[in-house]
C-alpha cells in the first residue's frame, strides 16, 4: 500500500489524533490534559514574544487507510521550557524559534513495520526546515523500545536513561529530566 500523509487542521480531527495518541503512546495525558495544558504554555509564549508574532510551530500530520480510518499519526509542538519563557524571556523566545518538540508519534499494530514511523518522521522534518527551526526533540517512555530503535533510526541522537536533553546552540540551556518517570529524550540537528 501507497501511503499519504495529510496535515490536520480540523480541531475535531486534531482531538481524534490526540485521543489515538493517549490510547497508544504510554505516558501521553488525555485529550482534556493536553488541552488545558496547551492553553497555559501557549499564553505564556504569547506573554515572553510580547506583541510580536509567535513563529509557527503545530503540525499534525496522519496516515489513512484505503476505508479512511486513521492509522498513524505525528504530532510537533513548540517546546520552550516554561520557566525558561517565565525568567528569561528574550531565551525562551530563542528557544522557541529553534527547537521543536516531537510529541507524540503511533501507527496502530496492525500497520506497524510497514515504514509508516519513517515516513511520518520525514514529512515532520520537513515541516520543521519550512519553519525555520533547527531541532526536533522529544521523550519516549522506557516501555516503548521499538520507537528507540526508529528514532535511532531515523539519525536522532538518543541520550542515556533519564539524562534530558543537553545544551545546544543559540540558547546553551539544557533540560533537565524530571523525577517520577523513565525514559530516553531524543533530539536531531536538521542543520546537519
Ligand atoms: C514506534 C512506532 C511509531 C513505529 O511505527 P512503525 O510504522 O512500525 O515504524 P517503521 O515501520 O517506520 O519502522 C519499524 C521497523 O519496521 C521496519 N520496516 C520499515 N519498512 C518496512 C517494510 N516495508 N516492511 C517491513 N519492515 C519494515 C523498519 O526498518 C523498522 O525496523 P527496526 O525495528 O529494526 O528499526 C510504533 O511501533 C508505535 O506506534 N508504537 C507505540 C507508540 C510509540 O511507541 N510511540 C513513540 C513514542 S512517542
Amino acid at each position: 500500500m501507497d501511503f499519504q500523509i495529510s496535515s490536520v487542521t480540523s480541531p475535531s480531527r486534531q482531538r481524534k489524533v490526540h485521543a489515538l495518541a493517549h490510547q497508544h503512546i504510554t505516558g501521553y495525558g488525555s485529550p482534556s490534559h493536553v488541552k488545558r495544558e496547551r492553553a497555559t504554555y501557549e499564553r505564556d509564549l504569547r506573554t515572553a514574544f510580547s506583541g510580536e508574532s509567535v513563529p509557527e510551530g503545530d503540525f499534525i500530520g496522519t496516515v489513512a487507510s484505503d476505508s479512511g480510518d486513521l492509522i498513524g499519526g505525528v504530532i510537533i509542538e513548540h517546546c520552550a521550557p516554561r520557566p525558561l519563557l517565565r525568567s528569561s524571556p528574550e531565551t525562551g523566545r530563542l528557544y522557541a524559534q529553534h527547537h521543536r518538540n516531537l510529541s507524540g508519534m503511533f501507527v496502530v499494530p496492525e500497520y506497524q513495520g510497514q515504514g509508516i514511523a519513517s515516513l511520518l518522521l520525514e514529512t515532520a522534518y520537513q515541516v520543521v526546515r519550512e519553519q525555520g527551526a533547527r531541532y526536533i526533540e522529544g521523550f519516549v517512555d522506557i516501555r516503548h523500545p521499538q520507537a528507540v530503535r526508529v528514532y535511532k533510526h531515523a539519525g536522532f541522537t538518543v541520550t542515556p536513561l533519564n539524562q534530558g536533553l543537553p545544551p545546544r546552540e543559540p540558547t546553551q540551556f539544557t533540560i533537565h529530566h524530571p523525577s517520577g518517570i523513565n525514559g530516553y529524550w531524543f533530539y536531531r540537528d536538521l542543520y546537519q
